[in-house]
């Protein structure tokens, strides 16, 4: 069966969503240096490597099999289910010990769909409050965007899977 568009996911607002993982990432940077500098007795510079020192945790060890997927496409809610047990983690052990899976897990909550401030409503379209979907690839947002694109393209071999986004998008 074809899945239907919904005209309600404007391509304008889906760039958006795209481009927002880099915009975050600058963004807790740039709040961090700013409390460094207001901050004469030192917290700052510790808020300046918790800062960073969550995201590239979370990059090295997510970004270790496939892409550092960027929070923004997730409900907080799918994240703490995905960070709650990476040990079944889609056939693979990708578990970690307990102070790094709960920093991971702050950084991703904290920059998920219904949390990172200015993100798009339309990533959390057709969504339950109940529902914690586990994969971006699940999410109506995601396959509405890509229900045109025939099976035969996610199984290119410099594609394999709906999940390699890099197989298709660049990243900059
Ligand atoms: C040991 C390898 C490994 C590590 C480490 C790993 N993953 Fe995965 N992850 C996988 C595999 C395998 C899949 C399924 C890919 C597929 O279906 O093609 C996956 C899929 C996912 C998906 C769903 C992708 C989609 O289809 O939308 C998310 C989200 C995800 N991982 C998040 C994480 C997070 C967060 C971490 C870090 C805590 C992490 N992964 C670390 C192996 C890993
Ligand atoms: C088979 C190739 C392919 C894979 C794999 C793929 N995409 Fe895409 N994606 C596309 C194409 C083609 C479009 C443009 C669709 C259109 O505009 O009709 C697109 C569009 C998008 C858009 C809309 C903004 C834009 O750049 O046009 C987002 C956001 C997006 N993809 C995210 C993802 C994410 C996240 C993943 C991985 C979980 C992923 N994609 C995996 C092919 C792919």
């Amino acid at each position: 069966m074809r899945e239907r568009r919904p005209q309600s996911v404007g391509r304008h607002g889906a760039v958006k969503a795209l481009c927002l993982g880099l915009a975050l990432a600058a963004l807790v940077i740039l709040l961090a240096r700013s409390n460094a500098s207001a901050d004469s007795s030192g917290d700052g510079l510790i808020l300046v490597a918790a800062a960073t020192s969550a995201q590239e945790t979370f990059n090295k060890q997510c970004g270790a099999c496939h892409m550092a997927y960027p929070p923004e496409f997730l409900p907080a809610r799918s994240w703490k289910a995905i960070t709650g047990d990476l040990r079944h983690h889609f056939g693979e052990d990708a578990s970690l010990d307990k102070a790094t899976t709960k920093a991971i897990a702050e950084y991703l909550m904290a920059n998920a769909a219904d949390r990172a401030p200015g993100a798009p409503a339309s990533l959390l379209r057709g969504i339950g409050p109940d529902e914690a979907p586990l994969r971006i690839t699940d999410t109506p947002f995601w396959r509405s965007i890509h229900g045109n694109i025939p099976d035969s393209v996610f199984t290119r071999p410099e594609v394999k899977t709906k999940s390699n986004c890099l197989g298709c998008h660049i990243a900059n």
